[in-house]
C-alpha cells in the first residue's frame, strides 16, 4: 500500500544513483536542468557533442513512460553554450492526462533535486488567452493558477517528504524575479526585441486535459486572470519550489483562444449563417495537436537562443 511503498525521496535517490553511474564525472553534478516541452526538444541538438549522454526514459528505473506523439522521452546530459555549463535536459515529460499520478508527473524534478540541481528552466507549449497574444509569442511566466490543485489534485498531497521541504511551502515567490530580469536582458542582448518575435510576462493556468478548453472555459480562465493555459509545468514547478529549486518558466503560444462574444454563436446567428460561414465559425480558435507542434517548430529556435543566452549569463555570475 501507499504507506509502505518507498517514498519519492527513496525512489529519486535510487534513480539518481543509477543515472550518475551512467555519467562521466564531468556531467554528474549539473546545477541546471531544462525541461523541454512539446516541439521544444531541439535544445538537445545544440549540446556539445562530447561528452553527451542520452538515456531513454524507458531505460531509467522508476521513471514514468511518456505516451504522447511528438514527446520523445529522454534524459540528456551534456554541456551547453560557450562556457560548457553542465546541464540535465528532460526532453519530453509525463503528463497527468496520460493517467500518471502527480507523484510520477513530478518524479523527474525530484531526481534533478537529488542530482544537485539548483535552478530549473521549464518550457511548454500553451494556448494564448490574453487577447494581445499571437501564435509564436513567448511568455515568461510570473505566476500560475493551479486549477487542478485547488480542487485537490496536487503533487504535495499526502505525507510531507521532509527530505525535500516543508509541509506548507509558500508559492508567492515561485517564479524567480532575478531570473525573469535576466530573461528580459538576454532578450535585448540577442536583439530579439528588434524582431517579429514577442516576449511577454504572464500567468499560466494549469488544466488537467486532455481536451482543449471550450470557448466558455477560455472566457472563464481569462476572467480569472490567466494569460496562457496548458496541461503541464505547474506540478513540476510546485515540486521544484518545495525542494528549494529556483524556477524560470516559458510558454510558447501555439494557438490562441477566441474570446469575443460573437464566437458564442447565439441561436439567431447560427440560423442565419451560410454553411461556409458556419464552417469558418466552428474552426475559429479550435486548438489541435498538429498546430501546436507546427508553431513550436517555428518559434523554438528563438526560445532556444533565449534559454542558451540566460544559461551563459548565469554562468558568468
Ligand atoms: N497546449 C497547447 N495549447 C493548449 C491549449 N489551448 N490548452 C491547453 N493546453 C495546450
Amino acid at each position: 500500500d501507499a504507506q509502505s511503498a518507498p517514498n519519492a525521496y527513496a525512489r529519486a535517490t535510487e534513480t539518481a544513483q543509477y543515472v550518475r553511474s551512467q555519467l562521466p564525472e564531468s556531467l554528474q553534478n549539473p546545477k541546471l536542468a531544462i525541461v523541454c516541452g512539446s516541439g521544444l526538444g531541439g535544445l538537445a541538438d545544440t549540446i556539445e557533442p562530447e561528452p553527451k549522454i542520452e538515456m531513454a526514459y524507458g531505460t531509467i528505473p522508476n521513471f514514468p513512460q511518456s505516451t504522447v506523439q511528438g514527446h520523445a522521452g529522454k534524459f540528456v546530459f551534456g554541456q551547453i553554450g560557450p562556457q560548457k555549463t553542465p546541464v540535465a535536459l528532460l526532453v519530453g515529460r509525463a503528463h497527468f492526462y496520460e493517467g500518471h499520478t502527480m507523484d510520477l508527473v513530478t518524479f523527474a524534478t525530484r531526481v534533478c533535486k537529488v542530482l544537485g540541481v539548483e535552478t530549473i528552466i521549464v518550457t511548454n507549449a500553451a494556448g494564448g488567452l490574453n487577447q494581445n497574444y499571437r501564435v509564436g509569442d513567448i511568455v515568461c511566466l510570473n505566476d500560475h493558477l493551479n486549477l487542478a490543485g485547488l480542487v485537490g489534485i496536487h503533487p504535495l498531497r499526502g505525507p510531507n517528504i521532509e527530505e525535500f521541504g516543508v509541509r506548507f511551502p509558500p508559492l508567492s515567490d515561485a517564479y524567480d524575479l532575478d531570473l525573469r530580469r535576466r530573461t528580459h536582458k538576454a532578450w535585448v542582448k540577442l536583439g530579439l526585441d528588434q524582431q517579429q518575435r514577442r516576449l511577454h510576462e504572464g500567468v499560466y493556468a494549469f488544466v488537467a486535459g486532455p481536451t482543449y478548453e471550450t470557448r466558455a472555459e477560455c472566457r472563464m480562465l481569462n476572467m480569472l486572470g490567466a494569460d496562457v493555459v496548458g496541461m503541464s509545468t505547474v506540478p513540476e514547478i510546485i515540486v521544484a519550489r518545495h525542494a528549494g529549486i529556483r524556477v524560470l518558466a516559458f510558454s510558447l503560444v501555439t494557438n490562441v483562444a477566441v474570446l469575443e462574444a460573437g464566437s458564442r454563436g447565439n441561436d439567431t446567428e447560427i440560423q442565419t449563417m451560410s454553411k461556409a460561414e458556419l464552417t469558418a465559425h466552428l474552426s475559429q480558435g479550435k486548438a489541435n495537436h498538429e498546430e501546436v507542434l507546427e508553431a513550436g517548430r517555428e518559434a523554438a529556435k528563438d526560445m532556444q537562443a533565449l534559454v542558451k543566452q540566460i544559461v551563459s549569463d548565469l554562468h558568468e555570475e
